[in-house]
């Protein structure tokens, strides 16, 4: 077991309605003039900012408006969230919405509590040492950036997607409404599903340092979330399976399913950020589209863990050598991938890169983490190449 840190200052505010206690906890944190962030529409369509708007109008706070964070958000926005601010004297953000607009929101943030240009710390080229405080209304469970400490950004010239970790961008509240996240496509919650569960594993195949306290956690949220997952499939509407999905999205990645444990694999999701990048993908999609590639790449290193996922995640049968069983449980999550629409290669992901862009990804992931990186196997960039190339 390593040491560790483990902060997780957001207070939830999880259920039914709500939202209409966004007023008092923008007060709370004493937010006075606040900038409302959301993404391509699907907020005003369902009418929640307008609910939104109404309350902070009935209760007098200030506001000003930013949609248009599309997915995989863009650091142009970022520019003109941050100007909005600083014109308007903002001193509190409101995302409305999934991992987009939330990361977009902790970059506008970041943008205007610190000097400089915003993309510096994307670029690690220096660290943020405050950020605007920042709540959240959560409208997809996926990226668990509603607790996280991360806000990933693609910068349009040259189609870079880099993530940044702080504490200082960790929201002060996050409303979840699970029944919010009923508009979603069925698309969109199955990929959310996906990246719920790759926040846990990435950091459950790891070298050493486990504890079971936080395998048990990491294996129920995983069995959770994958039969929660299959119900929504067919029951979009089930209120208890939103509920168990969001409350799982946050826990995967507010640090909890990584106590104890060496810090993490993440190669996947670098491996993921390059096509998200490159291509515009939906992240848990992408995440899908790699994993049991990388899984084959790496799982003979990281044996041990690979044999505990198949028996007590995919809870697949304990005949035949820790490899063979190790394999049965590949297998097994890229059968509940494809059980919930989700692709398991690239084809099926709808990209066909040609031979110089699969260099340039493996190029570009390595060059965003610093020449190699993973816990289960530490990949170079001569691997990611390799992984690119086999998950075709
Ligand atoms: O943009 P709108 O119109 O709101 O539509 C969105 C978008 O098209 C739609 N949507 C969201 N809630 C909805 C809804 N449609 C109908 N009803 C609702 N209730 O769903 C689409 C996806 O939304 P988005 O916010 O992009 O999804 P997600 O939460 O998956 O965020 C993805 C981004 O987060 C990054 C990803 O790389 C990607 O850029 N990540 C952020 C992390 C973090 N900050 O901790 C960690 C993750 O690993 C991830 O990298
Ligand atoms: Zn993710």
């Amino acid at each position: 077991m390593f040491d560790f840190q483990y902060y997780t200052p957001t207070k939830v505010v999880f259920g039914k309605n709500t939202e209409s206690r966004v007023a008092d906890l923008i007060k709370e944190f004493g937010g006075k003039k606040v900038l409302i962030h959301y993404g391509g529409g699907s907020v005003v369509r369902s009418g929640l900012l307008s609910r939104v708007t109404d309350t902070l109008d009935q209760a007098g706070i200030a506001y000003v408006t930013l949609g248009g964070a599309v997915p995989n958000p863009h650091l142009g926005l970022v520019y003109e969230g941050i100007e909005l601010c600083k014109k308007e004297g903002v001193d509190f953000l409101l995302a409305v919405g999934g991992g987009s607009a939330i990361d977009s929101a902790k970059a506008i943030g970041y943008g205007v509590a610190n000097e400089g240009d915003v993309w510096d710390y994307y670029d690690y080229k220096r660290k943020v040492n405050a950020c605007l405080p920042l709540g959240v209304i959560l409208t997809i469970a996926a990226t668990g950036s509603e607790m996280s400490d991360s806000s990933v950004i693609t910068k349009e010239e040259g189609l870079v997607k880099r993530g940044y970790s702080s504490d200082f961008g960790r929201p002060k509240f996050a409303i979840m409404n699970p029944e919010l996240t009923m508009t979603l496509p069925d698309y969109q919650t199955a990929c959310g599903c996906t990246d719920i569960m790759m926040h846990t594993m990435e950091r459950y195949f790891t070298q050493g340092g486990n504890m079971e306290i936080t395998d048990a956690l990491a294996e129920g949220l995983l069995r959770t979330v994958k039969k929660n997952a299959v119900i929504l499939r067919d029951d979009p509407r089930n209120y208890e399976a939103r509920a168990e999905v969001m409350w799982a999205g946050s826990l995967a990645h507010n640090g909890l399913t990584g106590c104890g444990n060496d810090g993490g694999d993440w190669m996947t999701h670098k491996l993921e950020h390059e096509l998200g990048g490159l291509y515009d993908v939906a992240h848990g999609a992408g995440l899908a589209a790699i994993w049991g590639t990388w899984a084959r790449f790496v799982f003979e290193n990281c044996l041990p863990r690979f044999k505990k996922f198949a028996l007590n995640v995919m809870e697949v049968s304990d005949e035949g050598t820790d490899e063979e069983i190790a394999l049965r449980g590949i297998e097994a999550m890229e059968d509940f991938y494809r059980s919930i629409n989700m692709p398991t290669n690239l084809r099926e992901l709808g990209v066909n890169p040609t031979e110089e862009e699969l260099a340039l990804m493996a190029k570009k992931c390595a060059v965003g983490v610093g020449g190699e990186k993973g816990s289960a196997k530490v990949l170079n960039e001569e691997d990611m190449l390799a992984i690119y190339r086999a998950s075709m």
